[in-house]
């Protein structure tokens, strides 16, 4: 039996993946499991032998969005002390590339979630969504940024204040997603890309996704020389020597760094 009441957790070629496991519910996103997947995903980050994340949910559902019902008889003070959501700032901010494979519903939340990974494979079949203003509420875990800083104003806008749900052909016209794969490829298309990111350089991968993470934070200016000092950091390690030596030598490197 898992030691997980919501999700399933493996490894495999220095991918760790994670995959919702709330069926029922659609992959709805309650308290337990996100502190099931968050800690899950920090251990990951923290693991050498990890090089990258895979976060999964169903055929039917990547999740339908936070759990209503959990939510339904919430009140104004236990949202503020417990800080509702803030946890899932914590699969943000992972050094970790994370890729998500996103079939079905990913709605509210689950749109979200998907939001916080760096790549997002979906299936054509998908439905991307942010109904939270039919519950007489608004996105909670980063959709308003996170969705206007991908698509823009007036695709957030849109989404935001009218909840329609949009096709996985839409999402990636828009700049949503990465890539619309069929449906019975999604996992094993984004197992593809995990594994590939898994077996680069892991500082490099993890510095990469520092600076392209930084630009939603800074300045141009900023950004730009964050990203030389990175760029330069990496020629103090042995992989820089070994990618240039490879491929000078018409050979596929091996990275040294972990
Ligand atoms: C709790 C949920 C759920 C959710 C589905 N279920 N979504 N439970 N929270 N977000 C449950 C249903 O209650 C039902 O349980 C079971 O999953 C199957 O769902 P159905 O509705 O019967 O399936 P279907 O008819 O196929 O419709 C699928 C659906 C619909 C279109 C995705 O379930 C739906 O609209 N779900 C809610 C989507 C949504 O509004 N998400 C945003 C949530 S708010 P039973 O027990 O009846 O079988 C959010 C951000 C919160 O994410 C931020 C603000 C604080």
């Amino acid at each position: 039996m898992s030691e997980y009441s919501t999700i399933v957790v493996s490894t495999d070629n220095r991918v760790g993946t994670i995959q919702l496991n709330r069926p029922k519910a659609l992959n709805a996103l309650n308290q337990e499991l996100m502190e099931e997947v968050v800690s899950v995903a920090v251990e990951f980050d923290a693991d050498p032998n990890i090089g990258s994340l895979l976060i999964t949910g169903s055929e039917k559902a990547f999740a339908a969005g936070a759990d209503i019902k959990e939510m339904a008889d919430q009140d104004y003070p236990g949202m503020y002390a417990s800080d509702w959501f803030r946890r899932w700032e914590d699969l943000a901010n992972l050094r970790t590339p994370v890729v998500a494979a996103v079939n079905g519903y990913a709605l509210g939340g689950g749109c979200e979630l998907a939001m916080m990974a760096d790549v997002i494979i979906a299936g054509e079949s998908a439905t991307f969504g942010q109904p939270e203003i039919n519950l007489g509420v608004i996105p909670g875990m980063g959709g308003s940024q996170r969705l206007t800083r991908s698509v823009g104003k007036a695709k957030a806008m849109d989404m935001v204040l009218t909840g329609r749900f949009i096709g996985a052909e839409e999402a990636e016209r828009i700049g949503l997603v990465s890539r619309v794969v069929p449906d019975d490829q999604t996992l094993s298309e984004a197992r593809k890309a995990a594994e590939l990111i898994a077996a680069k350089s892991k500082p490099a991968a993890q510095m990469a996704k520092e600076a392209v993470s930084a630009s939603f934070e800074t300045t141009l200016q900023q950004g730009t020389r964050l990203e030389r000092r990175l760029f330069h950091s990496l020629f103090s390690l042995a992989d820089q020597k070994e990618g240039m030596s490879a491929f000078t030598e018409k050979r596929d490197p091996e990275w040294k760094h972990r």
